[in-house]
């Protein structure tokens, strides 16, 4: 099979990018990491670019011309996709238009319920029954894109912040293989 040779976008733990970097270690999963970006150079998600040898690139934000770093790159490396797995800065809608239907994002809610931060706080204040996460396309909205995946559960009485967002990432670590693995079924 041919894989896809992806990046996937950071800024924080990293966890959503080990698991996809297991995944991507089988043979029939579509995608090959091809490259890694980071916002942020303590991204503890680094250690596993460094532990499993994948490329990878820190990004200032703060300088203007930034984005053509990440162009330049995401060239370099032939990246056909890419996966943002906790990234937390906006792409501009250039690089969204450079890969039309090529980005997806992983949020910790269902969508369209609760786009934006502070997702479990929120949706404890607002005494929301259902929890759960979404893997969606990423277009020039705000968490907006088409739903590719979403898994959910049920919030228990005694769900504080940590818990669902326990609960929630356990969910995310099948959500996004299964949204890559259904994006590619029908390529
Ligand atoms: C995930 O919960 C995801 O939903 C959100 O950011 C978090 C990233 O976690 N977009 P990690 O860095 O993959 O551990």
């Amino acid at each position: 099979m041919v894989k896809r040779n992806t990046c996937v976008f950071i800024s924080g733990n990293g966890s959503n990018l080990k698991n996809l970097i297991f995944h991507s270690r089988d043979n029939i999963f579509p995608i090959k990491i091809s490259l890694i970006i980071s916002n942020n150079r303590k991204a503890n998600g680094l250690i596993y670019a460094k532990k499993y040898k994948i490329p990878f690139i820190l990004i200032n934000t703060n300088f203007k011309n930034y984005e053509n770093k990440i162009l330049f790159n995401l060239r370099k490396y032939n990246i056909e996709f890419i996966c943002l797995a906790g990234y937390m800065k906006i792409l501009s809608n250039s690089l969204i238009q450079n890969f039309q239907k090529k980005i997806i994002n992983i949020h910790p809610s269902l969508l369209p319920k609760f786009k934006g931060l502070n997702t479990f706080s929120r949706m404890l204040k607002n005494k929301e029954i259902k929890a759960g996460c979404t893997v969606h396309y990423v277009n020039e909205k705000l968490d907006a894109g088409n739903t590719i995946v979403q898994k959910t559960f049920f919030i228990n009485k005694n769900d504080n912040e940590q818990i669902l967002k326990k609960k929630t990432q356990k969910l995310e670590y099948r959500a996004f293989p299964e949204a890559i693995i259904k994006i590619f079924r029908n390529f």
